[in-house]
Order: structure tokens, then sequence, then C-alpha cells
């Protein structure tokens, strides 16, 4: 078997929803200390729906694999869905990764969360 899914060279390859969202509603930064990757993700949330996501990744071909994944599987959904997203589902939808690259998925789910906990400190403290 090869190393890596044809999934994960693709979105290797050709990442989905790179680059940043001006005004995006909420940010998410998190990295890796053992590795030194870095991820980023821009949310933006329209009526609890994640209307629309970017991403940065300063990191291994695994993390924009995920990260590009991640954003796909995001993209249009309601924020509860979004806030159950595990790394699992991500490395499944990319039909898997090598088990010593599983981290690279876990800083996906962990960039989400990080942008909608800021989404959500953000909009508590427009509330008042
Ligand atoms: Fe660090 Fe992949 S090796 S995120």
């Amino acid at each position: 078997m090869a190393l890596y899914s044809e999934k994960v060279m693709d979105h290797f390859r050709n990442p989905r929803n790179v680059g940043i969202i001006e005004d995006a509603d909420g940010i998410g930064e998190v990295g890796n200390a053992k590795c030194g990757d870095i991820m980023k993700m821009y949310l933006k949330i329209e009526n609890d729906i994640v209307t629309d996501v970017k991403f940065e990744t300063f990191g291994c071909g695994s993390a924009i694999a995920s990260s590009s994944m991640a954003t796909e599987l995001i993209k249009g959904k309601p924020i509860d869905e979004v806030m159950q997203l595990t790394n699992k589902a991500v490395a499944e939808a990319l039909d898997g990764l090598p088990d010593y690259k599983m981290h690279c998925s876990v800083l996906a789910e962990e960039a989400i969360q990080a942008a909608l906990n800021d989404y959500f400190s953000k909009k508590k403290a427009a509330e008042g």
C-alpha cells in the first residue's frame, strides 16, 4: 500500500480554501510544539452556519491535506455540527493517514475549535 492515499496527495497538491478571510468572525491558530508546524483557520459565520472558511498552514503535507479536507467538511455546516468534527473524521475523509501522521489531523481539529472559541468570545463581548 502506498504511504499516502490518493486523497491525501490530491489535497496536498491542490489544497482547497487556502488563504485568509479579512473580516473573519473567528480565527484560530494552533501549533504543534514537536514538529513546529502551525495552522491558522478563518471562519465566516452567518446565522450559526459556517458560510466560508479559509486556512493557512505552515507545515507538512499531511497537515496541509488535513486542513484542506477539514475546510471542505465544515463549509456550509451549522456550528454545532462543526463543533463535533474530530481529527479522526478528517483522517477518514482522507482515506486514512499513517499512524505517525495522525497528529497532523489533530491540528485541523484544534484550529477549527480555536476559531469557534474566538467566534463565541467575540460574540459574547459584543452582546456585553
Ligand atoms: Fe507536524 Fe505534520 S509533521 S503537523
